[in-house]
């Protein structure tokens, strides 16, 4: 018993320990309305080479209860000429109810919970600058930033936007692998 007590407070501070080894980077959008969420975008910009650049990536928003809302996420990976469906199923909310901006997203199809961080929001909601930090397992942190768009290009001006948001908070969009949305077709093989 006592040993699964210890074990149990090891995992859980680990997980602390690990959410605040997080850059989390100062900037917050504090008027994001999760609801503007709802529906469908495409991840169109990534930073973490490990997490955020695929052949495909995309996300569908629905609204299930009261500030609560469901997630499916779909990417398609190629690793030795082999491409690989991803179907991930999530929940999200608001981190608390003082906090815009921050939210938690928990799965249980890869045992992960993230917060996600507004950065910047398109004044007509066609983009989303979001900073993640996650862990796996409640242990593994993981972090990265990603940029969703409601269509698989983004305009110059929103570019040259979202440009000036990264460099505010010591980024460089340049840094970002551009996701190409030419593969998205391509069926799976053995
Ligand atoms: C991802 O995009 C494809 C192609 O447009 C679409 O069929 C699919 O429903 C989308 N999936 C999600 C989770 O948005
Ligand atoms: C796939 O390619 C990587 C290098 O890109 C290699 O390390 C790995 O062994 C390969 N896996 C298979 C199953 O061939
Ligand atoms: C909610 O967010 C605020 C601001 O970040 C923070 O100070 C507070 O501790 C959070 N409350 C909870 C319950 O996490
Ligand atoms: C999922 O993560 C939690 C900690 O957040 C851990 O206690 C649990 O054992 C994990 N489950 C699996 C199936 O890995
Ligand atoms: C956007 O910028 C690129 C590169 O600076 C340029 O080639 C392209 O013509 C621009 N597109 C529009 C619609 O202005």
């Amino acid at each position: 018993m006592k040993v699964i007590w210890i074990l149990s407070c090891l995992v859980s501070l680990s997980a602390i320990f690990a959410a605040n080894t997080c850059q989390r980077p100062k900037r917050l959008d504090k008027s994001f309305d999760i609801g503007s969420l709802d529906g469908s975008w495409y991840f169109v910009r990534g930073l973490n080479r490990n997490n955020d650049c695929y052949e495909c990536h995309n996300i569908t928003f629905y609204p299930a209860h009261q500030g609560l809302f469901f997630a499916e996420e779909y990417y398609i990976e190629i690793m030795n000429a082999t491409t690989i469906h991803y179907s991930i199923e999530s929940s999200l909310n608001q981190w608390n109810s003082t906090t815009p901006g921050v939210i938690r997203i928990d799965s249980s199809d890869v045992n992960y919970s993230l917060e996600w961080r507004i950065i910047d929001f398109g004044l007509n909601d066609n983009y989303a600058y979001v900073y993640y930090c996650g862990t796996y397992s409640g242990g593994f942190p993981f972090e990265g930033s990603v940029v969703l768009s409601r269509t698989t290009a983004l305009s110059n001006d929103t570019l040259s936007k979202l440009e000036k948001v990264a460099t505010s908070i010591g980024l460089n969009l340049d840094n970002y692998c551009k996701i190409r949305f030419d593969h998205c077709d391509q069926s799976s093989e053995l």
